[in-house]
């Protein structure tokens, strides 16, 4: 079983919110992945995910290794496909944060082991599942309740949608023209909702977005491999700033971000650290919802 899209997540998020519910009360044995190892393999920077992946792995007793494809074989040329059939023989998972979302693809269809998305550019599953776990604790259940995405259609906007689409959720996206979540993802999103009675939206006003919303999430408005776009992009992104005039259009809203922030730019300063702020919960959850992904893929 693979983790690639938030939607492989499809028949087991209520079980995996129930384990991670548990493990956050320290009801988790130690032991559980004794000489279970995890390979991480980061070709672009990580904070969060690096280090909550390799605590979660420690904590449940087993171990995680970091490696940088400049420092391994498929940097001088090793293909995906060897890379992947020769760490299935050594680990029992692999975690990939990649460049490219077919590359992550590619190696799970050579590997003999589960592969976890840790982030591509067309999706971020892990963070998005920790996310709704996040809002579940805050708000109970999550079917009926509003989510708006503000700022660019990015791989967070499409797990966040595909994520809300399969739990019922109304979900509301303001992005600029242009930047819009991928056609072909969302497309996806809106068959699922059909089916599950959800509602997915898509404005490029942000005050109509928040408008009614429970919890209110941004981005950052230029992600990792698009540095070249970055001063057209901070032009176009300017009116979808999540700043307290934005939030005084949805006073119970709660704010969201997977960070890291881009202080003063999607968010700014006085809201990221302000009373409606959950970010620093957000930002725990993703070490107790990773064990139960990793207690699901490896016990
Ligand atoms: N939110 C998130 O994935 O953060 P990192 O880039 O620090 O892993
Ligand atoms: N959209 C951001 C998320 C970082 C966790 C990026 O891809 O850089």
């Amino acid at each position: 079983m693979h983790i690639l899209s938030f939607t492989d997540f499809e028949g087991m998020v209520e079980e995996l919110f129930g384990l991670a519910e548990r493990i956050k009360a320290g009801e988790q044995r130690g032991d559980a992945l004794r000489n279970r190892s995890l390979a991480m393999i980061f070709e672009k920077a990580s904070t969060r995910t690096r280090v909550s992946f390799e605590v979660a792995m420690t904590q449940l007793g087993g171990h995680a290794i970091y490696l940088s494809p400049k420092e391994m074989q498929m940097g001088r040329g090793e293909s995906i496909a060897d890379t992947a059939r020769t760490l299935s023989r050594y680990v029992d998972a692999v975690l990939i944060r990649a460049r490219r979302h077919g590359d992550v693809v590619e190696f799970a269809r050579h590997a003999e082991v589960p592969v976890i998305n840790g982030l591509t550019e067309l999706e971020h599953p892990c963070q998005a599942l920790s996310d709704f776990f996040t809002m579940r604790e805050l708000r109970g259940e999550l079917r009926g309740l509003k989510l708006a995405y503000v700022g660019d259609g990015n791989n967070v906007c499409h797990s966040l949608m595909l994520g809300s689409a399969m739990l019922g959720m109304s979900f509301c996206c303001a992005t600029p023209e242009g930047y819009e979540p991928k056609r072909e993802v969302l497309q996806r999103a809106l068959e699922i909702a059909k089916e599950t009675g959800a509602s997915i939206e898509m404005v490029h006003s942000p005050e109509q977005a928040v408008s009614g919303a429970d919890f209110i999430y941004t981005d950052v408005w230029v992600s990792m491999g698009q540095e070249e776009e970055a001063e057209e992009r901070i032009r176009r992104f300017r009116r979808f700033q999540v700043n307290e005039e934005l939030l005084s259009h949805a006073p119970d809203a709660r704010v969201m971000h997977c960070l890291p922030a881009k202080r003063g730019l999607e968010i700014t300063d006085e809201v990221l650290d302000g009373r409606a702020s959950v970010v620093w919960q957000q930002a725990e959850n993703r070490l107790h919802v990773q064990k139960a992904i990793l207690l699901k893929l490896l016990a």
